[in-house]
């Protein structure tokens, strides 16, 4: 799908979806730069590619420096060559309340799941740092399509985000690049693990009820994603995919 000369990076690849995102990426021939705060399981993810010779992990908080991040990526783009993708996949989950709002914890996440994309979008779109003909995608969440109870917060900065998106995708075709946006349902991942063990075992059960083929994989919204990055969706840009084994 890829050549190696089509350089894809990934955030949020140490773990989960954004992890499985960087693997497909890597066993369908592209160069992955995987990004995320712990190295020993950004290590991992190299030891687990198919091409680990063509996957180079990368360390970055994005809480720190934030407002660097457009200049951190065309450092990066100097260093490793222009890139032809990015996913965006890091991000925090959150089960809240309209009575446990405060304006700290919404800072705090809207920050990570609206702000950090929006300022990687901004560096990667840069002519010195992406190719004509690539790709952006954005990891949204199904929340933002149907917020549940306790998706207060997560849920709207999810919905700005997939918003913004397509808002981007017009600004951005004239240059030849690509916007998409992937909002999946419940993908069982540590994510998924801390908000059941947060909510208890009834949780799972009920919303299991949700969805007629079940939670999904990693796996499954990589291969969407693949797709999506690759010149194979050259006619597709400004859309918002919804993954939710069956749940509407
Ligand atoms: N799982 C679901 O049910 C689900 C459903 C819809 C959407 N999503 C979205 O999918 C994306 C990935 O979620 P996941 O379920 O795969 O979660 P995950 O397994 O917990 O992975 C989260 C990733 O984000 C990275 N990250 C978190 N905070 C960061 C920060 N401050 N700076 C840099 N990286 C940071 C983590 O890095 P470290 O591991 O290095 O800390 C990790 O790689 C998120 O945007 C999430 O909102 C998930």
């Amino acid at each position: 799908m890829f050549a190696a000369s089509q350089i894809i990076l990934v955030t949020g690849a140490s773990s989960g979806i954004g992890r499985a995102i960087a693997l497909e990426c890597n066993a369908q021939g592209a160069t992955v730069l995987a990004c995320g705060r712990d190295d020993l399981k950004l290590d991992e993810g190299r030891k687990a590619a198919h091409a680990p010779e063509r996957w180079t992990s990368i360390r970055r908080d994005f809480f720190e420096h934030m407002e660097k991040i457009p200049q951190w990526l065309h450092e990066i783009s100097q260093r490793h060559g222009r890139l032809w993708g990015m996913a965006c996949a890091a991000g925090e989950g959150l089960m809240d309340s309209m009575q446990a709002y405060s304006l700290a914890t919404a800072r705090r996440h809207f920050d990570l799941n609206f702000h950090v994309p929006l300022l990687l979008a901004k560096g990667f779109c840069d002519r010195r740092v992406s190719v004509k003909g690539g790709a952006l995608l954005f990891v949204s969440s199904a929340s933002a399509v149907f917020p549940e109870k306790g998706h207060l917060i997560y849920g709207a900065a999810k919905a700005a985000l997939t918003a913004a998106a397509r808002s981007i995708s017009q600004e951005v075709a004239p240059r030849g690049l690509r916007v998409h946006c992937l909002s999946p349902g419940i993908v069982d991942t540590p994510m998924q693990e801390k908000a059941e063990a947060l909510m208890g075992p009834e949780y799972r059960q009920s919303q299991l009820q949700e969805y007629p083929f079940g939670f999904g994989r990693p796996e499954d919204v990589a291969h969407m994603a693949a797709f999506l990055l690759s010149d194979k969706a050259a006619w597709i840009t400004g859309q918002n995919f919804v993954l939710a084994g069956g749940r509407y």
